[in-house]
């Protein structure tokens, strides 16, 4: 049993069935650095070993570790022997069982959605991270998002920009498509400036959710299948 077990006090909303785990991966707090290295394929060894500074080395290592202890729990499939495919964009995705996952990672930080029944997209960003806010409005986000953020500033601005940026790139992440999917042809169902929904693209229909982390200053949002 790790500590990365507990799964995240989700929203209530959540799609029925959906965990989300949690894993620091500059510590041995949620996954021993030796432990995880024992549950990585040849091929992510390999991978590893090609990481320049020991630092990231050690987070992909946790990261893959974390994700395979993971499934592996759910699947019952040993953690080294589970085969994990890529998608034609680079979503990785477990093709011998009827289990869907998606990654997150920032800075320290690793987050997996697990869901027994449909695709999921997850993404996390921290609101302190630097970034042209203006400069990717423009880029990313349509007339009536940019209106929501041209009517705030400092901390609101930002957790609002980040707000809309993790429910673009979870509907990205949802399907695989990641930036084929363009962030402009995302838009976003607003109330009282919050994103509440995807109007675009409409199929599939997706739902969206924010989770609460534990972690001050991170956003988190959770893309999955609508219910028909
Ligand atoms: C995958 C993508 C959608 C998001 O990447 P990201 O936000 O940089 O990184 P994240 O940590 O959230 O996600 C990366 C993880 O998602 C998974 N992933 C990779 N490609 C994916 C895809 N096409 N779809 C879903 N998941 C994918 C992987 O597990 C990956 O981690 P790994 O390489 O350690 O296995 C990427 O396509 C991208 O480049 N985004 C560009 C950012 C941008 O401009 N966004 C605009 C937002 S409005």
């Amino acid at each position: 049993m790790l500590k990365s077990d507990q799964t995240i006090a989700a929203n209530t909303e959540l799609v029925k069935g959906v965990s989300i785990y949690l894993c620091d991966l500059d510590t041995d707090s949620d996954i021993p650095l030796s432990f995880a290295q024992s549950l990585l394929s040849p091929s992510e060894h390999a991978r590893a070993k090609r990481f320049h500074f020991e630092r990231d080395q050690k987070r992909f290592i946790r990261g893959r570790g974390f994700l395979r202890y993971h499934l592996s729990k759910r699947t019952g499939i040993p953690a080294g022997q589970i085969h994990l495919e890529e998608g034609e964009r680079g979503k990785p995705f477990c093709p011998e069982r009827q289990i869907h996952f998606n990654l997150s990672h920032s800075r320290n930080i690793a987050v997996l959605a697990l869901s027994p029944s449909a695709p999921i997209g997850i993404d996390i960003e921290f609101i302190d991270r630097k970034v042209d806010v203006h400069g990717l409005s423009r880029t990313c986000f349509n007339a009536s998002e940019c209106a929501v953020l041209s009517s705030l500033t400092g901390d609101d601005l930002h957790r609002r920009f980040f707000a809309f940026w993790t429910a673009k790139e979870a509907r990205m992440k949802l399907t695989g498509e990641g930036m084929s999917l363009a962030p402009k042809s995302i838009s976003l169902a607003l109330e009282n400036g919050r994103p509440v929904g995807y109007l675009l693209p409409e199929h599939p229909t997706a739902t969206l959710n924010f989770v609460e982390l534990p972690i001050p200053g991170m956003v988190c949002c959770t893309a999955t299948l609508s219910q028909q």
